[in-house]
């Protein structure tokens, strides 16, 4: 158990990183990770994740794998992309992490999060098991996220040397959100699919309005993350744009550069990741709203 994902990726970092190594990861990638990787010392590599559908390109990402690849740290469901990786993206990246005796690292943390695919956990892949630890949390899927209650799960020796880290971070946290969020989890499954289906009709709705306002749409599979390219609206920086909208609109949105580094920044300029966990009159709202943005722009 840990304080958040956010704790799992910290101490699990920690425990397999020394300066000098490298960590690959998807880019975008989210923003926890890039810090992270630089309190340890360690180099952060990372292979594209390319629209419309924002899969790998998996020449890159073979290409980024070397020697001194220690972690791979996948994100499946993605954000802020929200691609959910198939079968055979996570075939490769298992390949290539016992070529080169990597550690997975998954954070799984939209697990539930799907729209009519399923989520394949990386630890479910033959050969995986052995050097994945999968970290998923509360915040998610119940809408905790103040609760800061997160778990990861792998062989012993690899949870062993991350317990060692989190004793010297948190020791422990929330015990009694723990015993509540226990409960949660022996929920039937039926409990997890309306959670999907009701985030699915949220997505529609504001997938519908962003296209109404003119953005180009990238519907996601997973997470509660839609991506829009606002070329189409004549706007070719999403900082910008994302530094307007609220005063434009009232509506805030945040821009897919900051979670690159400045190569993938440029390539992903002009997108921008609105989010639909919110009461379906808000996204209504939302909609209405920028359905004015064209006159104000
Ligand atoms: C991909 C990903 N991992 C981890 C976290 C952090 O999770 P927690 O709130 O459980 O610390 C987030 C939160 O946004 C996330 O998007």
């Amino acid at each position: 158990m840990t304080t958040g994902a956010t704790e799992a990726i910290a101490a699990a970092l920690l425990a397999f990183i020394e300066p000098g190594d490298e960590v690959l990861t998807f880019e975008p990638f989210y923003d926890s990770y890039g810090a992270i990787i630089g309190l340890a010392g360690a180099k952060h590599v990372t292979a594209p994740l390319l629209a419309p559908d924002f899969l790998p390109d998996v020449d890159a990402m073979e290409s980024a794998f070397s020697e001194r690849t220690k972690v791979v740290l996948l994100n499946n469901p993605h954000n802020p992309t929200g691609a959910v990786f198939p079968r055979e993206v996570l075939v490769r990246v298992v390949e290539l992490a016992r070529k080169y005796d990597a550690v997975i690292l998954s954070d799984e943390v939209y697990e539930h999060l799907t729209f009519g695919v399923q989520h394949l956990p990386v630890a479910g892949i033959p050969g995986a098991a052995e050097r994945s630890v999968t970290i998923s949390s509360a915040g998610k899927t119940f809408s905790f996220t103040g609760w800061k209650i997160g778990w990861l799960s792998g062989p012993a020796h690899l949870v062993a040397a991350i317990r060692t880290v989190k004793q010297f971070l948190s020791y422990s946290s929330g015990t009694p959100f723990q015993s509540a969020i226990a409960v949660g989890l022996a929920l039937p499954d039926e409990f997890y699919s309306g959670i999907a289906s009701t985030l699915q009709h949220k997505r529609d709705i504001l997938a519908e309005g962003l296209r109404a306002a003119g953005f180009g749409v990238y519907t996601p599979q997973g997470t509660y993350f839609i991506n829009v390219d606002t070329a189409p609206l004549g706007i070719r920086d999403s900082v910008d744009l994302a530094r307007k909208l609220p005063e434009l609109v009232g509506v805030a949105a945040i821009p897919v550069p900051v979670f690159c580094h400045p190569e993938g920044a440029e390539r992903t300029r002009s997108l921008l990741r609105f989010a639909f966990c919110k009461k379906t009159e808000v996204l209504e709202e939302a909609a209405a709203r920028l359905a004015t943005l064209r006159n104000k722009l």
